[in-house]
């Protein structure tokens, strides 16, 4: 059984990969979306949020963890691997990977402000490939838009365009969506920073690295096809959201962490 958690319902799109890739995997969700978002958060409470959310899949019976927060892969992808004995993806690593092997020399990489300001693409790269150039932006205004499904507004646009217009004029060859919900606006964001940079999406990076495992390592995969999902608050719109990117109805239920 593979746990996947996300701070809310942006790690729907982690699921969404997955699912292409292996339709009849048993998996666990859950999105912490009652202390949501995380994107402000300090390491601190994001580390502490994130060791509730593992253990929390642990005890639903997870022996694979995938971490599909951008932020806390970032914040807490090294504390958790260090604390917790289980084979943990998180979505950054996968992300770079994709983007060295397709030969990018200037990565431009978006995400929310506590995945930029931890530098963690930068000196993941800068150890991987040295020569290569990293120039990055937080673009917090785009998990408010997706949410709202503003995704082909006028309004996405003009912010979508004054967000990538630096990245734009550094030459990028390829840019990361370090965020779980930039695959939303993957249009709008095409469009505004050009045709020629190759857009990188870690969540299916990250749904072809476990693929790779599970054939690897195949006591981990349980072909049962359990599909749980929990959030911690239940209330409000996740239902409405996960059905609507996973084209699928779900049974939601209260995580109590
Ligand atoms: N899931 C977060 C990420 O990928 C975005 C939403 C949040 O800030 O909690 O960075």
């Amino acid at each position: 059984m593979i746990g996947i958690f996300d701070s809310g319902v942006g790690g729907i799109t982690v699921v969404k990969e997955l699912k292409k890739l292996i339709p009849d995997l048993s998996f666990v969700y859950l999105g912490d979306n009652a202390r949501a978002p995380y994107g402000n958060h300090s390491q601190e409470l994001i580390r502490q949020y994130a060791q509730e959310d593992v253990d929390f899949l642990l005890s639903k019976g997870a022996k694979v963890i995938v971490v599909a927060c951008n932020t806390v892969s970032a914040l807490a992808g090294d504390f958790l691997k260090e604390k917790f004995k289980v084979p943990i993806f998180e979505v950054i690593t996968p992300a770079i990977d994709s983007a060295i092997s397709v030969g990018s020399k200037r990565i431009g990489v978006i995400g929310t402000r506590g995945t930029i300001a931890s530098l963690a693409h930068q000196s993941a790269i800068e150890k991987k490939s040295p020569q290569t150039k990293v120039f990055s932006r937080a673009c917090p205004l785009f998990v408010p838009l997706v949410e709202e499904n503003w995704l082909s507004r006028k309004e996405t646009k003009t912010i979508a365009k004054a967000y990538l217009q630096n990245l734009k004029i550094k030459n990028i060859d390829s840019l990361i969506l370090g965020c779980t919900h930039y695959p939303m606006l993957k249009k709008i964001i095409q469009e505004k920073i050009g045709r020629r940079v190759r857009l990188i999406d870690p969540a299916e990076a990250t749904a072809k690295a476990l693929f790779d495992f599970l054939n690897n390592n195949p006591e981990f995969f349980k072909k049962q096809s359990q599909q749980d999902y929990y959030c911690t608050d239940v209330g409000g719109r996740f239902k409405e959201l996960a059905e609507a990117w996973l084209k699928e109805k779900i049974d939601l239920k209260k995580a109590e962490l």
